[in-house]
């Protein structure tokens, strides 16, 4: 234990948490969309409210669903970039566009496709679910556009096929480059942090167990309990707009 540093930093867990963080050479950072829940923006297991109340995200995300009904999702999403671009980014994204400037090496990766990270200023993001904010040909997976706030779905102006959002559905494959830079950080980085994601959808769900098995740190960021909880060696209850603040200041 460095001089200075109480007995208390080995009990608690924010206080060994951002010791790990001081002496980390290279950090990833995994976020899911309990990050953005404090900005206004509705999780994807919560129940939805108003419009959307009779609906189930996890239906919705899917290239069933489009399939079967391209205007309900494309206006699904339509709705989601409104609560976004009325959306700001909360002091949990911004604690880690100030971890991204205090540590050698930082990766931050991102299942949310909100854009909020970039907004708040973190350099280097990796978009593992895609970004709402572009539209893709359904057909030929060029992009066709960036996503309009109109209502109305969009046609390929190549081919006619209807736009999609720019995100990867359930069942997609994610994009070759964010998956090969994720799983190769993730086995090389010294702590791993897992914030507000309920680690349950795959492969990044499995960026944690790779870092964990490659014998790196791991904290846990989440008010509640998830399955990566009984494996993480730092488990930080709560919102990460208080808890990532705090953990910032603890580095001190
Ligand atoms: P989920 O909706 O599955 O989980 C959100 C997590 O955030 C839960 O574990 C909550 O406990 C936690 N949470 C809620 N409020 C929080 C707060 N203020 N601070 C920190 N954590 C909080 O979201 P994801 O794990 O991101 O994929 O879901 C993963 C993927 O499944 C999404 O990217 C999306 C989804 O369906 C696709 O669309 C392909």
């Amino acid at each position: 234990m460095a001089s200075g540093e109480s007995s208390a930093a080995t009990s608690d867990p924010l206080a060994r948490a951002a010791q790990q963080l001081r002496r980390a050479r290279s950090v990833v950072v995994l976020t899911g969309a309990g990050i953005s829940a404090e900005s206004g923006i509705p999780t994807f297991r919560e129940a939805q409210t108003g419009l959307w109340a009779r609906f189930d995200a996890s239906e919705l995300a899917t290239p069933e669903a489009f399939e079967r009904d391209p205007q309900l999702v494309w206006s699904w999403y339509a709705w989601r970039r409104r609560l976004v671009r009325e959306a700001q980014p909360n002091p949990g994204h911004f604690a880690l566009t100030e971890l991204e400037t205090r540590v050698a090496q930082f990766t931050l990766v991102t299942q949310n496709v909100d854009g909020l990270h970039q907004r708040a200023g973190n350099r280097r993001v990796i978009e593992y679910h895609g970004s709402l904010m572009r539209t893709l040909c359904s057909r030929e997976g060029i992009t066709i556009a960036d996503a309009v706030e109109d209502e109305t779905l969009p046609r390929c102006h190549r081919c006619g096929a209807p736009g999609r959002p720019g995100v990867v559905w359930f069942g997609e494959l994610i994009p070759a480059e964010a998956l090969e830079c994720s799983a190769s950080a993730a086995r090389e980085c010294n702590v791993f942090m897992s914030v507000g994601t309920s680690s349950l959808v795959y492969p990044a769900a499995g960026l944690a167990e790779a870092a964990l098995r490659a014998g790196a740190y791991v904290i846990e960021v989440n008010p509640a309990a998830t399955p990566l909880t009984r494996l993480a060696d730092a488990v930080l209850r709560g919102p990460s707009g208080t808890v990532l603040p705090a953990l910032l200041d603890a580095m001190h």
